[in-house]
This record gives structure tokens, sequence and C-alpha cells, in this order.
């Protein structure tokens, strides 16, 4: 049985309609909620959308605030912003908190589903980004997408990144951040898990070893003025707090593959001992985690 065929009742669950644009989704062997109508890897879910938050915060915490690009002038001024596969909205929030002036549109396939409401200045849009976003030229000053890397397949990054510049206004900001399969050095469970993620994003035309070049590609696109930084961030209790919130994070997004691991033929228990050997793998090893972040402007 392919691993996104449900094995619980989908009575339940929203099923797909054109007329409201809502996704079709399915729970999988692992009672993990997922969408189905578009090629992403990870599931939504709660306890996604809370894994998403808490990863939120340790980015803010790495990157030392939720903007990277030179845009503090253009967001005091107030420019609308687009923040594309918002996930739980807590980007698209903070912003729109501390920069008052500015609109935020949030777009992503699913609405967040955060107990939190969104905020008047924080507007949500729906649809699917590998169908063209839904906006006019030139439509924002500042684009902002993180962490896409479960949902973009390889060969369509060039046409994203060419949709991303087309509703930029001339002279505003893209700005990109990701996190790939950087993990070094890599034990033989941290292997094995990297190859997994591999084996079931290449099903989808994904490659996430391809990420460092993300600089380059917003250059190919158009985009001028492009910087790209690399961050190493420790994963385990060798490296403070940020280390054990990032190793937390990281086998929280482990554990969202145990049915399509299961569906590669993998016994569940096997599945488990290779996760529980994370733990000892990244304090051995002292493991590295690459976060890339590219940004660029509109000429
Ligand atoms: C890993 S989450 C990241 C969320 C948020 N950007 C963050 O940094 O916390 C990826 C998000 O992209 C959305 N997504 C994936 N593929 C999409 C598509 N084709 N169109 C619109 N949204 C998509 C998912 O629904 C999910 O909310």
């Amino acid at each position: 049985m392919p691993w996104w065929r449900t094995r619980r009742s989908e009575a339940d669950l929203p099923s797909a309609s054109p007329a409201t644009g809502m996704a079709t989704v399915s729970v999988d062997a692992a009672g993990r909620r997922r969408v189905e109508d578009i090629p992403y890897l990870l599931p939504k879910d709660q306890e996604e959308l809370n894994r998403l938050d808490y990863q939120h915060y340790v980015l803010r915490q790495v990157c030392r605030g939720n903007v990277l690009a030179p845009v503090a002038k253009l967001l005091c001024e107030g420019v609308p912003v687009l923040d594309v596969g918002t996930g739980t909205g807590r980007w698209a929030m903070e912003v729109a908190e501390a920069f008052p002036r500015c609109q935020v549109t949030a777009f992503d396939r699913e609405p967040p589903r955060s107990s939190q409401p969104l905020p008047p200045s924080v507007h949500f849009v729906q649809g699917d980004l590998l169908q063209g976003l839904p906006f006019p030229n030139q439509s924002f000053g500042y684009v902002h997408q993180r962490l896409l890397v479960a949902g973009i397949p390889l060969q369509q990054w060039p046409a994203v990144l060419r949709e991303l510049l087309r509703v930029t206004r001339r002279g505003g900001w893209i700005e990109l951040v990701e996190l790939g399969l950087g993990l070094w050095p890599q034990g033989p469970c941290l292997q094995q898990v990297v190859a997994w993620w591999q084996q079931l994003s290449a099903a989808r035309g994904m490659d996430a070893s391809q990420l460092f070049l993300l600089g380059r590609w917003l250059r190919e696109a158009g985009a001028v003025q492009v910087e790209q930084r690399t961050l190493w961030l420790p994963v385990g209790r060798w490296g403070g707090r940020l280390g054990q919130l990032l190793a937390q994070d990281l086998l929280a997004a482990a554990r969202t593959l145990e049915a399509p691991v299961e569906g590669l033929g993998v016994p569940v228990a096997r599945f488990h001992e290779i996760l529980e050997g994370l733990a000892r793998e990244w304090e051995e090893g002292q493991v590295t985690y690459e976060v890339y972040a590219a940004w660029g402007r509109k000429p």
C-alpha cells in the first residue's frame, strides 16, 4: 500500500473543492495529515504546526531577527510584504507587528491554523505556488520565502524564483532562507535518515542537496545585488541551548517520515532504532547544520 493511503477514516477531512480551493488531504499510516494535491513531503497537522512555530524561534535566534535583506527603510515606509509558504503565519504576524505601516500577505496552500487569529494587517491568500502566484506584477516591495525545500521540485525552482521576481516591485527585495541536507559529519544513523529523505524527495522531483545554490539561482532569475550567507549551527547538547533546540527540531522533522519510510519497506521498529541513534551521533560527532540565506533586488 502506498504510504500516503489512509488507514483511518477520512470522513471528517475536507475534500477537494474547486469552489473553495480547499486542498485534498489524507491521513497516513502513522496518523499524520497530509496534503495530496501538491508534492509537499511534510505533513500538515497540529503537531507539524507546533514544530514550525518552534523552528521559527530557532531560526529567528540564529538569524538575529526576522529580516536579513537590507529592507529596514522600506519596511519603515510601509511597503507591501509577501510571505510565500507562510505555514503558521508566525513570521508574517511578527513582521506586521514590528512594522505597523506594512500590509503583509501570507500565502500558502492551506490557511494557518494557529490558535492566535491573524491581525488586521495580515491577509491570508490561499493557492498553489507551483501554479503561479495570484498577484499582479510588481505588487510587493519585499517578498520572503522560507523553508520550501520540501515543496519545490528542483526543475521548478527557476520558474518559482521568476514568479517571485514578477510580483516584486522594481527596487524591491526577495529573501530566501532554506535548510538543506548540509549536516556534517554524518554517522551511520544520520546517513540513513539523509538517504531516506533523498529517496522520498527524489520520487517527487526534489533535491535538497542543491540548496547551497540559492544565490546563484536568484541571480539567474534576474535579481541583482544578490548576497548569500551560509550559517553553521550546532546540533545537540554540545552546542548549548541552540544546539538542543535544533536537535529537537530535527528529530521532530525526521519523525514525520515514519509512514513514508515504512512505504519504502523499512519496518517501523528499524526506523525508530535509527532515530534513537541520531542523538548519540550528533553528540559524538559534534554535528553542524548549514542554513542557506540569499537575498537580491529586482532591477
Ligand atoms: C516547512 S513549511 C515553512 C513555513 C514557514 N515559511 C516557516 O518558515 O515557518 C512549508 C510551507 O509551505 C507550504 N507549501 C508547500 N508547497 C506549497 C505550494 N505548492 N503552494 C503553496 N504553499 C506550499 C506548506 O503548506 C507549508 O505551510
